[in-house]
């Protein structure tokens, strides 16, 4: 069967960053950091995705590219006779899991769009932002009406195919929310008060590396952030062209990524502290803390407006790379159509999504995991455990069942000085550093 191309390498480029760039820079990042004390949390992300996410998207990348399949044929062509084949099966467990719960987020944010179209959410209701989003999230079939239209916009983008589907909002929408973001912080930063979260976020309490929860949670957010370790970006590397050389994209989504993770923290906490929103408020803190600050703005109910179409826009991009990994991979087993495949896909991801969103409503006593509600249970499988495997596998895969030289051309850095850094990362450190991380969480070592 035909496989798609991307038209050029920048076509690449702005679908992967659209990949990345999405709710979780925004709302998870900001979360997750606010659960995990700030600083602390903010230095060693950095740090994963230095060392860790930007060499392994590189290799997922090259994985894709190298082999032109899907997440489980990749592997099945590049390793035949291994059970490598079975990292492509977790992919597409993972690809389920955080698309029914980033639909259901990602509803929130079209919810609140609207509510910047009629005006409602210009002065703060007289329940308080808090009092409305909790209302709304535990209504029974309101935010499932957002989800599905959440899904069925994913839905319609992949049918039409990647290629023609995302590349040109996002040469117009991912500027655009970095420019309300960076006017976004330096408002924020302006509150009476902003210094406290500034403090937060960037003044490490050393005291929390201690914990062990702090490493697994930053491993996750930077496999989130980063599109990584389930599939996404080695089926985008899949419709490469060979020419298009891949270290200098990678450091490119990269960076650009943890740009607009900072930005939002820069957003967010002065914020968080000027109105004195706890910061651990788990999943809603973005939803209850955004909304003060356009109230609190000159022109905020037209910013805000403008924020959360830009920041749907973002999602959508995230959502259709997350979608279009199993559409991928049952497209060419079955040969079923492309439109029939993302349907199928889709409507099991929100009958998925139905359970996550009333996680917060009448079934917000079902906690699979410990004290963890039905979004944040499925969230941590996928996020903090199944892509970083995702990721060591791919890893593995290329540092040790590669040869070195089969390694460094499938990543281009055969003639290049950075190669052997990037390699021994690949081989050694990356998955030293995640077996680490897993087993201090276990509680074996430390
Ligand atoms: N990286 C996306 C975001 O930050 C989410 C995502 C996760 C996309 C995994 C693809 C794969 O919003
Ligand atoms: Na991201």
């Amino acid at each position: 069967m035909h496989r798609e191309k991307w038209g050029t390498k920048l076509g690449f480029m702005l679908a992967a960053m659209g990949s990345a760039v999405g709710l979780g820079n925004i709302w998870r990042f900001s979360f997750v950091a606010g659960n995990n004390g700030g600083g602390a949390f903010l230095l060693l992300y950095l740090l994963f995705v230095l060392i860790i996410g930007i060499p392994l998207l590189l290799t997922e990348v090259s994985i894709g590219r190298k082999a032109e399949s899907d997440v489980v044929g990749s592997f099945q062509k590049l390793a035949k006779g291994t059970p490598w084949y079975l990292t492509g099966f977790f992919g597409i467990i993972s690809s389920f899991l955080i698309l029914s719960f980033y639909a259901v987020v990602a509803g929130w944010a079209i919810f609140y769009f609207w509510n910047y179209i009629n005006g409602s959410f210009f002065t703060q209701p007289a329940v308080g932002y808090e009092g409305a989003f909790g209302q709304f999230i535990s209504h029974t079939w309101h935010p499932i009406a957002w989800t599905a239209l959440f899904m069925i916009l994913t839905i319609t983008i992949v049918l039409s195919g990647v290629k023609k589907g995302i590349e040109a909002a996002n040469k117009i929408f991912m500027p655009l929310l970095a420019l309300i973001l960076i006017a976004l912080a330096v408002f924020s930063l302006s509150l009476d008060g902003a210094s406290e979260g500034v403090k937060f976020l960037f003044q490490p309490n050393w005291s929390a590396l201690s914990e062990p929860s702090i490493y697994i949670a930053a491993l996750g957010q930077a496999f989130f952030s980063l599109s990584l370790g389930m599939g996404a970006m080695l089926t985008y590397g899949s419709y490469l062209r060979k020419e298009n050389k891949l270290p200098s994209a990678a450091l490119g989504i990269g960076l650009m990524d943890t740009f607009f993770a900072v930005i939002s923290g820069l957003v967010i906490f002065p914020a968080v502290f000027a109105f004195g929103i706890d910061p651990s408020s788990g999943p809603p803190l973005v939803f209850i803390t955004l909304p003060s600050i356009f109230e609190q703005m000159p022109f905020g109910g037209i910013i805000g407006l403008v924020f959360f179409f830009a920041l749907i826009l973002a999602s959508l991009s995230s959502s259709v790379s997350i979608l279009e990994v199993p559409t991928a991979y049952f497209m060419r087993v079955f040969s079923w159509t492309r439109f029939a495949t993302s349907v199928l896909m889709g409507s099991i991801m929100f009958v998925m999504g139905i359970a996550v969103s009333l996680g917060f409503g009448i079934w917000s006593g079902v906690t699979p995991i410990g004290e963890k509600n039905i979004l944040d249970s499925m969230d941590y499988i996928a996020s903090n455990i199944l892509l970083p495997l995702g990721g060591l596998s791919m890893a593995l895969l290329v540092g040790w069942y590669f040869k070195k030289s089969e390694a460094l051309e499938s990543a281009d850095l055969s003639s290049s000085s950075i190669g052997g850094f990037w390699y021994f990362i690949v081989k050694w450190m990356a998955p030293i550093l995640i077996v680490l991380i897993f087993l201090n969480k276990i509680g074996i070592i430390f």
